[in-house]
């Protein structure tokens, strides 16, 4: 049986179209059953209607205070029953309500080697920082800032002539075959948590 995935996205979605493209083969063993975003008008949403995939936006401005978005949030993932949440590019932190519902079934995409340059500029920061390899991170969604138990990871070389944009493009060809990689053996694999570490299998 497919396995039910609900992404989040805030802006182009490229690592959402990896999914969506990987999904397509049924022995990949999952679908995409909503995409959601917390702004409109961003072509990662474009990306789930041209797929044919359910949309919805939660945004933040839209309630009274962050905890009523949260919850908001979490309602409308709930509403797609999804066995995994992947936040690809979603630029929001989300909150108890979504983590008592999604806690440990929710990963996310960073574009920095973990626990190195977390938030929301970690190209920005390694390149600043001088580092001669970065990369990407998926890990389990925590309360903290990128702070979670790492699921994989992905090296790309820093370049003497990169800039953030170079460097955040070659990082992402590398995060988006990590990304489908790894959801993919969690879905038809199963894996455990056990403290800091994460291990594919049952
Ligand atoms: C990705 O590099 C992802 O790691 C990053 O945004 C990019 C989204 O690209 N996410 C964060 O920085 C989250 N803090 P995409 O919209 O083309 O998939």
């Amino acid at each position: 049986m497919s396995a039910r995935i609900v992404v989040l996205v805030s802006g182009g979605g490229t690592n959402l179209q990896a999914l969506l493209d990987a999904t397509a083969d049924p022995s990949y063993g999952a679908e995409v059953v909503a995409v959601g975003a917390d702004r409109d008008g961003i072509e990662g949403l474009a990306r789930a209607e041209r797929a044919g995939v359910p949309t919805f936006v939660a945004k933040v401005g839209a309630h009274a205070t962050r905890d009523d978005w949260d919850s908001a949030l979490a309602a409308e993932v709930a509403a797609y029953e999804p066995d995994l949440v992947v936040l690809a590019g979603f630029m929001k932190l989300v909150g108890p309500q979504f983590l008592g519902a999604f806690g440990g079934r929710t990963v996310n995409t960073h574009p920095a080697l973990s626990p190195s340059f977390p938030g929301m500029q970690g190209p920005r920061d390694a390149l600043e920082y001088g580092v001669k390899v970065t990369g990407a991170t998926l890990f389990v969604v925590d309360a903290g800032v990128d702070t979670g138990q790492i699921v994989a990871q992905a090296v790309v070389p820093v370049e003497d002539d990169d800039t953030v944009e170079t460097l955040h493009e070659r990082i992402k060809v590398a995060e988006r075959t990590m990304l489908v990689e790894s959801v993919g053996r969690m879905v038809r694999e199963g894996f455990v948590v056990d403290g800091r570490r994460v291990r594919f299998g049952a």
